[in-house]
């Protein structure tokens, strides 16, 4: 199953192995969550995913509707095909919404990214993963924390699986692609001369207060060097809404563009000085590469990379954003290393996995 913009780094790499293997028939699930071409059809295409079997064309909504329309219409695709697994990624709403229709229809799930916590459950995915996991047969985690979060939640050690990062491994397969991006050249950037921004958490873009301490942060970097932001439709839109999009147009040294593609992505995450994001998944790839991040949350449900990687997290806290910012610019900032497993062979392990089970 995938549904939105950060689930399909993460099944690329899996349904590229199985469907090498003879002992496993898949079939591909697109809940529609995300639709836009920009945040779905450009990543098929990119990373090679074969069109989904079943498009369910849910779009947006909110929570509760969202989540509803998808277990309506993934109920008939497991009715009528009876899997013997269904396999969710990540934390977004159609995580949640699969895993719970299979689980209902008797089929077993299998959880890839379990037991990351945040802790904070007034963010959306906090819920998904909590719930996700309880209702999971085969948990694959991604760092040793996931396995702590588990077993505190009552999680059957049996079913825990330490396999590493499937976004790491799309990551490493598509890097060499990734440096042949134009997209530098095209934007007029100079390696290791620019930060990249990303952002589009609710409790960011939602309101204008958080919005407008970031943004007096972010006027304070591009005075020192240049960023650029790919905008996500949510932020893209509130930033209209809410009559700030003047404020970043004003800012010179700042760059807007469209979302971009993964490879056009991955390539200017690979050249950044350092990145800035409120993203999941960023804070891992940044740490996989070794580029600084400053994470603008008040926390994070992936503490490796913060521990042992090259994470920072510096919540909404304008005066220490810009200070951060400051001293990774001025060359004082933290190196990190790469944590275990995360070596670009987690879907083999999955596998592994599935042939013992199965
Ligand atoms: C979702 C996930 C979030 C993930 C993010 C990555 C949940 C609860 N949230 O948040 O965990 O980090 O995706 O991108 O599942 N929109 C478009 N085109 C699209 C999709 C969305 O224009 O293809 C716009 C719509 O105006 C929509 C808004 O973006 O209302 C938000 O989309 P939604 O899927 O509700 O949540 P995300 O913020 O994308």
């Amino acid at each position: 199953m995938v549904g939105a913009r950060p689930n399909y780094m993460k099944i690329a790499p899996l349904m590229k192995e199985l469907n090498r293997q003879v002992e496993f028939q898949t079939r591909l699930v697109h809940t529609g969550q995300h639709y836009s071409a920009a945040m779905s059809q450009l990543f098929f295409d990119e990373l090679g995913l074969p069109p989904p079997d079943f498009y369910l064309g849910v779009g947006s909504g909110h929570h509760g509707e969202q989540t509803g329309k998808i277990m309506i219409e993934f109920e008939k695709v497991v009715l009528a095909e009876k899997p013997e697994y269904v396999v969710v990624v990540g934390d977004v709403n159609s995580t949640v919404a699969c895993a719970l229709v299979a689980v209902k229809q008797g089929v077993k799930v299998a959880h890839v990214e379990a037991g990351l916590r945040s802790f904070d459950r007034t963010m959306p995915e906090e819920i998904n993963r909590v719930l996700t996991d309880q209702i999971s047969d085969l948990l694959f985690t991604t760092e040793a924390s996931a396995e702590r979060n588990l077993a505190r939640e009552g999680i059957e050690k049996g079913k825990i699986h330490f396999v590493g990062n499937l976004m790491i491994d799309a990551l490493f397969q598509h890097l060499q692609k990734a440096h042949q991006s134009r997209i530098r050249a095209k934007l007029h950037l100079e390696d290791g001369e620019f930060c990249l921004l990303t952002l589009h958490r609710p409790s960011n873009v939602d309101d204008e207060r958080p919005l407008r301490t970031i943004l007096f942060a972010l006027n304070e970097i591009q005075k020192r060097l240049r960023i650029v932001f790919p905008t996500h439709p949510r932020t893209q839109k509130n930033l209209e809404q809410l009559g700030l999009a003047k404020i970043l147009r004003e800012m010179p040294n700042l760059l807007v563009t469209e979302a971009l593609g993964y490879l056009d992505f991955i390539h200017l995450l690979a050249h950044a000085k350092f990145v800035l994001t409120d993203s999941g998944g960023i804070q891992e790839e940044t740490t996989a590469l070794n580029i600084p991040c400053l994470t603008l949350r008040e926390n994070t449900e992936r503490p490796i990379t913060v521990e042992q990687g090259t994470n920072q997290i510096v919540g909404s806290d304008a005066e220490k954003i810009v200070k951060e910012a400051e001293r990774i610019i001025n060359g004082n900032f933290k190196t990190g290393r790469r944590p275990e497993l995360w070596d670009g062979h987690a879907a083999r392990r999955i596998i592994e996995v599935f042939l013992k089970t199965v």
